[in-house]
């Protein structure tokens, strides 16, 4: 395709979310928050009573399941469907992060997102979130940027996002589901959590957001 494409990937807390939104509304393209599919299917598989664990019921959920982005008029709170049921805050939770770390491991769930995935890719160009964008879904994407921060940074960030949409949780735990979600993404068999070969390393740690947006659409508009 010659549709253009931005991947931006790395771990939970890297900055990816925000800094895909802004960079995609500064150049004017579409976004595609792959997590939050991940997120829908562990949603829609735990409100269908399924054990996450079981690959062939996991992967019949994730073909059928119906997900839509319905963008609000200043396109800063994107309202997430699934199967018609407005599932926004639940997918945002640290337990819809795991539900969806759980079932990403599996391949043929993974192989059930790639078509929709690849549909996003329209003119005038695509700003994709994800952790395997660069390396399994866009692979000739033009430009690549891997995310990151420090473990400490991200989780103090996830933190403050949890607290600000008033959901209970303490740093330390948080800090350790973090940990342990991204040692499984990473160290996972199928498109593991890993920066492509031409990907440009961006450490967050530290930075204002302005700043890490101002770098990662450098990339794309030099
Ligand atoms: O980015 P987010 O935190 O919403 O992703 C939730 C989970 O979905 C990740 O921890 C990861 O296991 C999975 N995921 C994935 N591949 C992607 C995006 C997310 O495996 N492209």
């Amino acid at each position: 395709s010659s549709v253009p494409v931005l991947t931006i990937d790395g771990p939970s807390g890297s900055g990816k979310g925000t800094v895909s939104r802004l960079v995609a509304e500064q150049l004017g393209w579409r976004l595609l928050d792959s997590g939050a599919l991940y997120r829908a299917v562990g949603y829609a598989a735990g409100m269908e009573g399924l054990d996450l664990s079981d690959g062939d019921a996991v992967t019949r959920c994730a073909q059928s399941v119906k997900i839509r982005f319905q963008p609000s008029a200043d396109g800063a709170d994107t309202r997430i469907l699934v199967n018609g049921h407005d599932a926004t805050d639940e997918l945002r939770t640290e337990t819809a992060g795991a539900a969806a770390s759980a079932i990403a491991s599996i391949p043929s769930v993974r192989q059930a997102l790639v078509d929709l995935q690849l549909s996003f890719r329209k003119p005038p160009g695509l700003v994709a979130d994800g952790r395997d964008m660069g390396t399994v879904i866009f692979p000739d994407a033009p430009y690549k940027v891997f995310l990151t921060a420090s473990a400490a940074e991200r989780a103090k960030r996830r933190y403050k996002q949890l607290k600000e949409k008033g959901l209970g949780v303490t740093l330390g735990t948080l800090q350790r589901e973090i940990e342990a979600r991204d040692e499984r993404d990473a160290s996972r068999a199928v498109a593991p959590l890993k920066p492509a070969e031409d990907a440009l390393l961006v450490d967050s740690t530290g930075m204002p957001i302005a700043d890490v947006v101002a770098k990662v659409l450098a990339v794309v508009r030099p």
